[in-house]
């Protein structure tokens, strides 16, 4: 006893420090936040053969390893607790699509999304460009229905304002038809709100028959909205390759072009397709129980045409673009925690005086 712990606040602000680190990189690494308690972050086995990184030298820094020599963007990813257009869908079950995200103007536009991380959300460039202001949007997650109830906490509770849109620079058109969402405050993951992976390739899920797209849009193409209860869709497509899907646009759409960062899905026979106001929604394939987007919807012609596919933004094509955004973000202090900061710091003022009047 009679020891001064003249260390203590010295640790009590490392200790902060720390925290903040995390926390502002929890959104990419997932610790620093309550995924512990659900997924354990190391828990999550994703099959890395030989874990291949950029030639960086920080670990820390860097993306994951996935699936077959791939990077991943973000960890924990694509996982699915509950188990169970959009034209020739049916109403998916809450919980199926747990990153699944309702991008809208609260009584205006809205598209789809995708949760990343705790901070970003991944939706389509062309959705911001009548309302580019990112104090209009709202983010919807965990919950089925378009139209939640004024009673319903819940939905309420996972409603979160939009920071930043980030529209790929170089969007235009239907070219680069992506854009990233930085959320105002951090979002809790639950069984019903979960992010999904991104990959740095994604051909190891060409000519998958079982993929999944979902969404709020229209069930026709003439505009037939969701009927009440205005539940999410899931419509199951195949992954065509680029060539074959240049094909199918030929004559009389050539100006329909399919670019490279673009890949296309659908069925056949036109029979599952996404539509009108599912734009900016993922399009996601399951490979050895992990979840991971391949496609953000992002145009078509008409829907549910047979030979006409839709259109969607190759996620993993802007892989480097999404990865720098996310990284760099992260080792910004998020200004939310400046509270937090600032009255540690008066405790530890008030620490020092209790020291000092302490007697020697
Ligand atoms: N551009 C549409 C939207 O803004 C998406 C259209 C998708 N069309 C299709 N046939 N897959 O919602």
């Amino acid at each position: 006893m009679g020891e001064r712990p003249c260390w203590l606040p010295l640790l009590l602000l490392l200790a902060l420090l720390r925290c903040m680190g995390l926390e502002a990189q929890g959104e990419f690494r997932g610790r620093c936040g309550q995924d512990g308690a659900m997924w354990d972050p190391g828990a999550v086995q994703v099959q890395g053969r030989s874990p291949s990184r950029p030639h960086s030298e920080s670990q820390e820094e860097n993306p994951e390893s996935g699936p077959m020599n791939t990077l991943l963007l973000s960890r924990p990813c694509g996982r699915r607790a509950v188990r169970p257009l959009i034209v020739g869908g049916v109403e998916a079950s809450r919980g199926r699509w747990p990153w699944q995200a309702l991008v809208r103007v609260p009584s205006g536009e809205k598209c789809g999304g995708s949760l990343l991380s705790r901070r970003w959300v991944l939706s389509a460039a062309h959705c911001f460009r009548r309302t580019p202001r990112a104090s209009k949007w709202v983010v919807q997650l965990g919950e089925l229905t378009l139209h939640s109830s004024f009673w319903n906490l819940r939905a309420y509770r996972n409603r979160y304002r939009v920071k930043d849109i980030i529209v790929n620079p170089r969007a235009e058109g239907k070219l680069h038809d992506i854009a990233l969402l930085r959320l105002a405050s951090s979002v809790t993951y639950s069984k019903y709100v979960q992010p999904i992976c991104v990959l740095s390739s994604t051909f190891m899920f060409l000519h998958r028959s079982d993929c999944w797209v979902t969404g709020w849009g229209a069930i026709h193409e003439n505009m037939v909205p969701l009927p009440p209860p205005y539940r999410l869709r899931e419509a199951q497509v195949t992954i065509l390759n680029n060539s074959r899907c240049r094909d199918l646009f030929k004559l009389p759409f050539q100006r329909s072009f399919i670019s490279f960062d673009m890949i296309c899905a659908g069925a056949e026979n036109g029979s599952a397709d996404s539509c009108y106001g599912d734009s900016g929604g993922p399009l996601v394939c399951d490979l050895e129980g992990l979840w991971y987007q391949i496609g953000i919807v992002s145009w078509g012609v008409g829907c549910g045409r047979p030979t006409r596919p839709g259109v969607y933004t190759n996620v993993s094509w802007h892989f480097g673009w999404l990865w720098t955004l996310m990284s760099h973000s992260a080792h910004r202090l998020d200004a939310s925690l400046l509270p937090l900061f600032l009255s540690t710091l008066w405790a530890l003022q008030f620490l020092e005086l209790a020291e000092s009047s302490w007697p020697m």
